[in-house]
């Protein structure tokens, strides 16, 4: 059970800071476990140097005691973690409740529902003009695609998907996911780097979600670059990014995700994300947010 001075320490912590009440839980849980891993944690993130003897012990509490922290450090934005967090299933870890119950990962299934939403819109727009390719690049393995074609064009032939991912996993999880949802006929997989990919048809919608954060202006550059090649003239493509507003409304939660298991964003505004896309030749036409405002999902078309 916590102690009297742990439950008016974390209490304190939490209410000087300004942090949410899920801030709290997690603290206290971790408390009960680990009354020295709670203070470190507090440390750290007050900026106090930790010696690498207790940033080691912090990152084996992390890594033994979530799953969303284990896959992370190995592999630093996995769909393995935007998987866990689209299911709101329990998970039987604090750390894992934590992050789904943060402004964070509601930001991050609210994503995916807008993004679905969206993709939805822009099929009717295609579809009006014949036969509609989407091209999903670094899509993990394409829920967004499938959620859209079982809930809308299970019997449609003209409306094809082809999910490009370098990850063998996540295509293994994709392919099931589609025959599931009894779309595999419309969503095709190809394990290879979307900077690689040349599509023997232009793609009249392109999605990058969740690929661009952690990476810096230029290098996003590049990338749209290689993209807008693979666009069919009239297209148009979906970029997603993290907005700073994820780290002044939920500064806890990007702290683990920077500090303790290393899966650093470059948040962008939309002033930068008008920028990329201008340099890489690339036309704004309009822009949408999750609910939260963490994620800004940028249209371009050529
Ligand atoms: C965070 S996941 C997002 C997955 C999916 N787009 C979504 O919104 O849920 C990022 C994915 O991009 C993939 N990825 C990153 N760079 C890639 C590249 N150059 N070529 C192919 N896949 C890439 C990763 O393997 C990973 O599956």
């Amino acid at each position: 059970m916590k102690t009297g001075s742990t439950q008016h320490s974390v209490d304190e912590f939490v209410r000087q800071y300004g942090l949410d009440n899920y801030v709290l839980d997690l603290l206290q849980a971790i408390a009960c476990d680990n009354e020295k891993i709670k203070d470190l944690l507090i440390s750290d993130y007050l900026g106090n140097p930790l010696s690498a003897v207790e940033e080691e012990e912090l990152l084996d509490y992390f890594i033994m005691n979530s799953i969303f922290s284990a896959a992370t450090v190995a592999n630093p934005a996995t769909s393995v973690v935007t998987e866990l967090l689209y299911s709101q299933s329990k998970h039987p870890f604090a750390i894992d409740q934590y992050f789904l119950e943060s402004k964070s990962g509601k930001a991050i299934r609210s994503r995916l529902l807008r993004v679905e939403e969206y993709i939805h819109e822009l099929i009717e727009d295609y579809r009006k003009d014949g036969d509609v390719l989407i091209g999903n690049l670094g899509g993990g393995p394409g829920r967004d695609v499938c959620d859209v074609f079982s809930s809308y064009y299970q019997d449609s032939s003209n409306v094809v998907a082809i999910t490009v991912e370098r990850d063998e996993m996540a295509i293994k999880r994709g392919t099931r996911i589609a025959e599931a949802a009894g779309v595999d006929d419309k969503v095709h997989f190809s394990r290879t780097s979307f900077m690689r990919f040349g599509p023997e048809k232009k793609f009249n919608i392109i999605l990058l979600v969740g690929v661009l954060c952690s990476l810096p202006p230029e290098t996003c550059v590049a990338v749209l670059k290689v993209a807008s090649q693979m666009m069919a003239d009239g297209g148009c493509i979906m970029v997603s990014n993290v907005t700073p507003l994820m780290v002044q409304e939920d500064p806890f939660t990007y702290f683990i995700m920077e500090k303790i298991v290393g899966w650093k964003l470059i948040f962008k505004t939309d002033g930068v994300m008008k920028d990329i896309l201008n340099r890489a030749g690339l036309t704004w036409t309009n822009s949408f947010t999750d609910d939260y405002g963490f994620h800004l999902m940028a249209i371009g078309t050529k």
